[in-house]
């Protein structure tokens, strides 16, 4: 039972409790025993007052204008960066370790930005500004990958396209993509439905997340090249992503290329990533074979697959990457740092 009287065990909050990754995170708590000595479910006006079972109990969701983080020992922030700007300094002020996923601070220099597998480290002592940031949800099983083959053969560049998920855009982005597949498929002429995505994400795909900047590229592919350069601790590492959106309802996929200063033998390359922490690579005796969004199977690890060294550059091979982005790419990931923060009695 996670709920524990251990006056030793933290009280935590969770802000954006009701959406896809707060439901997700409340869901991995009670899996892996994470223990807690108090809850408390936050979210917005629109459902403060809703009723939520955990362990048994009901548990009333609180809005978060207002609510009071005195007390509180982790707060997890998962509703959006505008919710994070606002009200993480308030949970700060009062006491609370945050654990934030969202994009508001992880380019902040006192606030880590962690990677359990990759970076824990950072983890030794509470940071300065009080808070830990949780990366974007396609940089996280990148550095995964990435960390094992810097050491080995050193990394010269990553050029990557992601294939994401609707359920990255939350609840209504799932919900949307329902609904204008319905649409379309009982009028092929149907606009589709829009709002979340545009154009209509059903039957398309659509090569632009989040807000375009200044040089062309969006605050996604941004994300990804600033990220992996502060988790893996090389600034000048090249990475360049083109992320798309695409009709499936949950986990993200990557092609990635990555070219190394040595040439790789593929069979130690594959013997390497299959033996992180929690990955699985597909090909590992089949050679070709590949997990899907659908088929990938255990959502609590990254799946790796189609591990080609290319025959004309040695130095360079491809990753077919597949992983749970609300789970791997977020709730999960959050998880795994506050039980690392717990392990080191850092809170
Ligand atoms: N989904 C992913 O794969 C993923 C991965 C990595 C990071 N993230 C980040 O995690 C955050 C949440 O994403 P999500 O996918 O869970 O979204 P979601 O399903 O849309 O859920 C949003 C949550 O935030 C709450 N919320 C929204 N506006 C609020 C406000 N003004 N004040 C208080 N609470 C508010 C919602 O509460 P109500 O029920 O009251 O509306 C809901 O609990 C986002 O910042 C997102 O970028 C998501």
């Amino acid at each position: 039972m996670p709920r524990v009287t251990d006056p030793t065990a933290p009280h935590i909050a969770l802000v954006g409790a009701t959406g896809v990754v707060g439901t997700t995170l409340l869901r991995l708590i009670e899996e892996r025993g994470f223990r807690y000595r108090g809850l408390d479910l936050v979210a917005s006006a629109r459902s403060a007052g809703r009723e939520v079972t955990v362990e048994g109990h009901s548990c009333r969701v609180q809005d978060v204008d207002g609510f009071d983080f005195a007390g509180v020992d982790i707060a997890f922030f998962s509703a959006g960066a505008g919710v994070s700007r606002t009200f993480v300094p308030k949970a700060v002020a009062q006491g609370a370790l945050v654990i934030d996923n969202t994009s508001a601070f992880r380019m902040d220099p006192g606030t880590p930005l962690v990677v359990p597998q990759v970076n824990a480290h950072v983890l030794g002592t509470r940071p300065e500004s009080g808070v830990v940031a949780n990366p974007n949800c396609s940089t996280i099983p990148l550095v995964r990958l990435l960390r094992p083959v810097q050491e080995r053969w050193g990394i010269r560049q990553v050029v990557v396209s992601t294939y994401q998920a609707a359920s990255g855009a939350g609840y209504s982005g799932v919900e949307e993509l329902r609904a204008g597949a319905r649409s379309v498929l009982d009028d092929p002429d149907s606009a589709g439905v829009t709002g979340t995505f545009s154009p209509s994400l059903a039957f398309d795909v659509i090569p632009s997340i989040d807000r375009l900047l200044d040089d062309g590229f969006t605050f996604e592919e941004q994300k990804m090249l600033q990220e992996s350069r502060k988790i893996l601790e090389l600034p000048h590492l090249d990475v360049t992503t083109t992320c798309v959106r695409v009709p499936v309802a949950n986990s993200h996929s990557e092609a990635a290329w990555i070219e190394c200063h040595e040439p790789v033998d593929r069979g130690e390359l594959v013997r390497l990533l299959a033996g992180q922490d929690e990955v699985t690579v597909h090909d590992l005796d089949t050679v070709g074979a590949f997990p899907t969004p659908r088929t990938a199977g255990d959502p609590n690890r990254v799946h790796v697959g189609r591990v080609r060294v290319a025959a004309h550059n040695p130095r360079g091979f491809w990753l077919w990457i597949v992983a749970d982005n609300v789970r791997i790419g977020a709730a999960l990931n959050a998880l795994q740092i506050a039980e690392e923060l717990t392990r080191r009695g850092a809170l």
